[in-house]
Order: structure tokens, then sequence, then C-alpha cells
């Protein structure tokens, strides 16, 4: 049976050490998170993020708007809080209502205070293999899970299904900079099948139940980053949990693996654009 690549453990352990640290600082980090529209999966995440940065100390405020905001009405937001000193990190929830360019509102976001990562500077540094600011946050937290576990990345055939900029893109080069060998799997690819047998590592971040265990090369190390409600309403992920774990050597739940993973990477980062800033 497959070790659990257990993300809430992991969660609690980094971030009492944050909070150890947070106390120490004479000002404190401000995140400020804008939320557009009323997509309930966002609701929930956001309201997640508040809540966690207030346990550690850290300033936090939500700015909502309707569905209905205009763009510019967003930019002119964006551009007080890049101004504002007390402000240390921004974040605009994704998906944001389709009327709304996402590229013109990352490209808003002052790079010092990006801390998703996704801005084109931050992104940019990432893709030609330099620093940037901070790291995005799923991905990061997909790597604190294996380095916690000492899973090894270097050699290793890492298959990631699903190209999006918050999980897939990211992810490839972070696994990239790790000297595995990456390969990016999403909605055209064929043989899916042959590649993921392939897979020393596999990601999933396809949003659909797509892994069986029998698809899987005994001892893989299997991350799920899936994270939807089946028709029971069971919270479940890509990966059939069951299967899956009788092949892999290390398997991430769902929920309790990337998630809490995920706003651990968040306070993270939050803490190091502070840490920049100063
Ligand atoms: N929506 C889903 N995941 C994320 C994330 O990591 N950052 C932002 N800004 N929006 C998201």
């Amino acid at each position: 049976m497959a070790v659990i690549l257990d993300g809430k453990k992991l969660r609690d352990k980094i971030l009492s050490d944050l909070k150890l640290k947070i106390d120490k600082f004479e000002k404190k980090p401000k995140l400020v998170v804008i939320l557009a529209g009323d997509n309930p999966a966002s609701k929930i995440y956001v309201n997640n993020k508040k809540k966690t940065a207030e346990k550690l100390g850290i300033l936090s405020q939500v700015i909502e708007y309707p569905s209905n905001v205009s763009e510019n009405e967003l930019l002119d937001k964006i551009s007080e809080l890049n101004k504002d000193e007390t402000v240390t990190a921004v974040l605009v929830q994704l998906p944001l209502p389709s009327h709304i360019s996402k590229e013109n509102i990352m490209n808003s976001i002052a790079p010092e205070k990006d801390v998703d990562g996704f801005t084109p500077y931050n992104f940019g540094k990432l893709f030609s293999g330099e620093e940037p600011m901070v790291y995005p946050c799923t991905p990061k937290g997909i790597l604190l899970l294996l380095k916690e576990y000492d899973i090894e990345l270097e050699g290793k055939h890492v298959v990631i299904i699903g190209r999006s900029n918050i999980v897939g893109r990211p992810l490839s080069q972070m696994m990239l900079n790790k000297n595995a060998t990456v390969t990016v799997c999403h909605s055209h690819t064929k043989n899916l099948p042959d590649i993921i047998k392939t897979a020393d590592v596999v990601v999933s971040a396809a949003g659909k139940n797509i892994i069986k265990g029998e698809m899987l090369k005994n001892n893989c190390v299997v991350v799920d980053v899936g994270i939807f409600k089946d028709e029971n309403g069971k919270t479940r992920g890509d990966v059939d949990f069951e299967s899956a774990s009788r092949i892999a050597s290390y398997i991430s739940p769902v929920p309790g693996g990337v998630g809490p993973m995920t706003i651990t990477s968040l306070m993270l980062n939050t803490v190091e654009l502070f840490e920049k800033s100063l």
C-alpha cells in the first residue's frame, strides 16, 4: 500500500513555524485578495485564505465585486493597491468574469506584490530559468510535499496532466529546474495511457476522474491536484484512490493532499514578499 502524502500534517508544521516568524515582525505583512463575481468555489477558497492569514497574524482584506464589475474598476483598484505601502501582497482570484481580460489584470499587478507569481514578469523569470519574486502556489506546494517525503526528482520521468497557467505550465518549469524529464499532457494528447504507464511521477490536474490504478507503473508517485464533488456530493480528485494506492509507492489524497499545501504556499509567499519589501 502506498504511503500517503499528508498535506494537512505538513501544512500544520510549516504554518506553526511561520507564525513564530510573523510574531517577531514589528510591522505585519498585508495580503489583499480581489474577488470578482460569485463563483462558489472561489468564495470558499478566498474565505480560507483570509482565515488562514488571520490565524497567522497576517493582515488581510478581501475586496469583493459583482460579476458585472468593469475591467477599469479592477485596474484602478489594483493601481491603488500597488501604490499603498501598507499592502505587501495582492492576489486576484481566478477565474475572472468572462468580459474581463485576465492578461490585462495580471499585467497590472506590481511584480513585487504578485503573491501568485502570475504576472508576466514573474512568469517570464520562471520560464527563463531565473528566479521569480515567488513561485506559483500550487506547484510550490507540490514540490514542498514531495521534498518532505524525500522524493527525488532528478532524472525521473514526470508526467503532468493539464497545462493551465495555475498548475501545469509553472510546475513543468519547476520540475525541469529539479532536473526531471517532464512530459506535459492535455486534452489533445494521443495515447495518454501509454504515457502515464512510463511515469515515475504522475501529477494530475485534469479536473476529471481519469486515473485508475491499472494505468500506473509499479511504485510510481501520484499527486492528485483535482478537486470536485462527485454525483453523491463526495469530495474527490482525478485519481481513483483505492486502486491507485495499491500500485503507487506514494499518493496524495483528496481532500488533504495538495489543497492544504496550496494555501500554505500562499502564506509562505506572502511572508517572502513582505521580507523582500523591507
Ligand atoms: N484559482 C484557483 N487557484 C488559484 C490560485 O492559485 N490563484 C488565484 N489567483 N486564483 C486561483
